[in-house]
């Protein structure tokens, strides 16, 4: 072969690897791609149906405050109306005793149902939460706590102060321990509680445990859709403002529910055990 022929098939050969080399380059980057836009099309997923979720959730809560709203304060306004209106009748016609006779009985309905607005005031958000803060309402759902059910022994630690924390936090959390002593109240049959709210170097950390009956639950169970209500609304309410939700529980072993809301990205890493100290 001629050597010019030899030079011209060496160059074809070099080019050849090249646009292989090329080739193989753009197949990687290719499925690189494909990689992002899949994990931007599951990120996407997942907000739509964490925003389905809460409107959901938001739904369920407003059809609940109507209904306590029409059923106790609905009814209550409407007896109240019977007694003023009966009163005024007494009034014109000079019965004046009995008019005030009919005013006074209704004064305990009135105050009743003032602290029936009170009680599902305090349902929606504590307006507590803005007078004293995260800090001040969680020693006063404690102390709320302990009178109810003096059984049940509950330690209350706060180890951060109210200027640590986010305003947009205090609800969240209110909730999560709102709900998490309710269950223990309905499903533990606990004698020891804690509840524990600190700033750690991750961020801060929110934890109650009980040393109660415990419920079958595998590693991971916070994802599960197959939570009841309060647990998933607990777990949403943290996803939604920007946390991490763990659940530990194991038949006899009592429960431990965590929150935490990272200061950076940061992964957040927790045992497993959910025993609580004797
Ligand atoms: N602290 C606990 N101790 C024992 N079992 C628990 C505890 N917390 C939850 N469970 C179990 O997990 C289940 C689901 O709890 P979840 O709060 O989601 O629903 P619920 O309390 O049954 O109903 P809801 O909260 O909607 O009134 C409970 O029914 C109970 O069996
Ligand atoms: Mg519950």
């Amino acid at each position: 072969m001629p050597a010019a022929q030899i030079a011209q098939n060496e160059e074809v050969g070099t080019l050849l690897a090249l646009v292989q080399g090329l080739q193989s380059q753009v197949r990687s980057q290719r499925s690189e791609l494909d990689a992002v836009h899949l994990k931007a099309h599951e990120a996407e997923l997942k907000l739509r149906q964490m925003s389905a979720a809460l409107m959901g959730a938001q739904e369920q809560e407003r059809t609940r405050v109507a209904a306590e709203l029409q059923h106790s304060v609905g009814q209550a306004l409407l007896l109240m109306n019977f007694g003023v209106g009966g009163a005024i009748e007494l009034t014109r016609s000079g019965d004046a005793v009995n008019a005030t006779e009919k005013l006074q009985a209704l004064a305990p309905q009135v105050k009743g149902t003032l602290d029936e607005v009170r009680r599902i005031a305090l349902g929606l958000r504590p307006a507590m939460l803005d007078d004293l803060g995260i800090v001040g309402t969680l020693s006063w759902l404690s102390r709320e706590f302990r009178t109810a059910y003096s059984s049940i022994a509950l330690r209350t630690e706060i180890e951060l102060q109210e200027s640590d924390l986010a305003v947009a936090l205090r609800t969240p959390i209110y909730r999560v321990v709102q709900q998490a002593l309710d269950n223990i109240v309905k499903h533990a049959r606990a004698t020891k509680v804690s509840l524990h709210l600190k700033r750690e170097r991750v961020g801060t950390v929110l934890e109650i445990r009980d040393n109660g009956s415990g419920f079958a639950s595998s590693p991971g169970a916070e994802k599960s859709a197959a939570l009841g209500l309060g647990l998933t609304g607990m777990r949403d309410r943290v996803e939604f403002s920007g946390g991490q939700f763990r659940l530990h529980s194991a038949p006899g072993q009592g429960t431990r529910v965590q929150a935490c809301w990272p200061l950076s990205s940061e992964k957040w890493e927790v045992g497993p055990d959910a025993r609580m100290a004797a």
